[in-house]
């Protein structure tokens, strides 16, 4: 049998406890997510010390229940893969113990994989999944926006990868919670600004669209792939300031939060597009929590050219879980034997040069 046949994966970078089991790299045979959003949304952000504990006394359950969902026990389970980083350590380290001792306890192999890279898996899970496989899916431009990232990862035929753009202050994410906040929408911001901004009008306030030249100012060609999103916020700030007397007003409200959004979208998806034509993309992923959003999803979508792939994760597997920690484990090409003493927590994204997919890397599903 395959080492790889059947992983149990686990993810506790951050504010999620999640087990799930995924055979071949691709077929989700159960995705347990037990969230812990109503104990930080009363200090309006993740505290990790909370998370940690949160972590500790329920990620045994939510083993059970992702093994039980599976239909399937330890010894039917070939890996055991863990997020190592990037994310919060005190949460990390949570994980990363329960993965060495789950796998210790059944002489397993353990794989430790980048929470970055995984997401990107996420978007080729279930019926796709082979398509991150194909060589004809390359160059593939990955648009990663999450809580942490807002970033676009282009890889190679030949598993090349590189940075094209990052965020040089806030992630998109972190933009829209931190806009939920000044406008009283309550945490997690993304999905309340999303609510709000269904019954407002996009076009009402005019927000600044960072790094694009669209200020008039020439954009500095090193940037012409960056994301800057401080600035954003900073009007916003200014905005709210400014219409205090309206802040009480429901109209008000949403149609701030449907033009902060406007603008932060805009910003993703022409700076997306104009990668994917700079660098002839044939598959373009879109994952991570932002891209739950519909209208993103949507303008995205619309704007891309007729002969590039599309392939968004499913809501279930675009916010944090463990079917993409598995699916890219599958991928990895090397796993660690106990007593795993190499595998540790890292709390940022480290420099790559490769991905563990793309034609040139060893393919799903053989043996290896
Ligand atoms: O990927 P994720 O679950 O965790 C990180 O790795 O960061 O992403 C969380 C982020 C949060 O900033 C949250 O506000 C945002 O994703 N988010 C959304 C939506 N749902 C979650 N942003 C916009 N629209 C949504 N529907
Ligand atoms: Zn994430």
């Amino acid at each position: 049998m395959n080492g790889k046949k059947i992983i149990l994966g686990i993810e506790t970078s951050c504010d999620e406890t999640a087990l799930a089991v995924v055979g071949d790299g691709c077929r989700v045979l159960s995705n347990i997510v037990s969230s812990q959003v109503r104990k930080h949304a009363q200090f309006g952000g993740v505290v990790p010390e909370l998370a940690a504990r949160e972590h500790l006394l329920s990620i045994n359950s939510v083993a059970e229940s992702a093994l039980k969902g599976a239909g399937l026990g330890m010894r039917d389970v070939s890996s055991v893969a863990v997020t190592c980083g990037p994310g919060l350590i005190p949460a990390l380290l949570v994980g990363l113990n329960f993965a060495k001792g789950l796998a210790f306890a059944n002489s397993l192999p353990l794989i430790g994989v980048n929470h970055f890279l995984a997401h990107i898996c996420g978007a080729f899970l279930d019926d796709r999944t082979s398509e991150i496989d194909e060589p004809e899916s390359y160059p593939l431009l990955a648009l990663v926006v999450s809580g942490g990232h807002s970033a676009l990862l282009l890889v190679q035929d030949d598993s090349t990868a590189k940075m094209i753009g990052a965020t040089l202050d806030d992630a998109a994410g972190e933009s829209l919670d931190k806009a939920a906040k000044l406008l009283g929408l309550g945490y997690p911001g993304g999905p309340a600004i999303e609510k709000a901004a269904r019954n407002g009008n996009p076009g009402k306030f005019a927000f600044p669209r960072p790094m694009t030249g669209a200020s008039g100012k020439a954009l500095d060609q090193s940037n012409r792939f960056n994301f800057s999103f401080s600035g954003v916020k900073t009007s916003l700030y200014y905005h709210c300031k400014k219409y205090a007397h309206s802040l009480e007003d429901l109209q008000f409200i949403c149609d701030s939060a449907a033009s902060y959004q406007e603008a932060v979208f805009d910003v993703l998806v022409r700076k997306t597009i104009d990668a994917v034509n700079c660098f002839s993309v044939k598959t373009l992923a879109v994952c991570g929590g932002v891209a739950c959003n519909s209208l993103l999803r949507k303008k995205i979508s619309d704007a891309l050219p007729g002969h590039v792939r599309i392939r968004i994760a499913r809501p279930e597997y675009c916010a944090d879980n463990a079917a993409m920690v598995a699916a890219l484990a599958f991928r990895m090409p090397q796993a660690t034997p106990p007593p795993y003493c190499e595998l540790d927590a890292f709390s940022r994204l480290p420099p790559f040069i490769r991905a563990p997919f793309g034609a040139g890397s060893i393919p799903g599903g053989k043996e290896r």
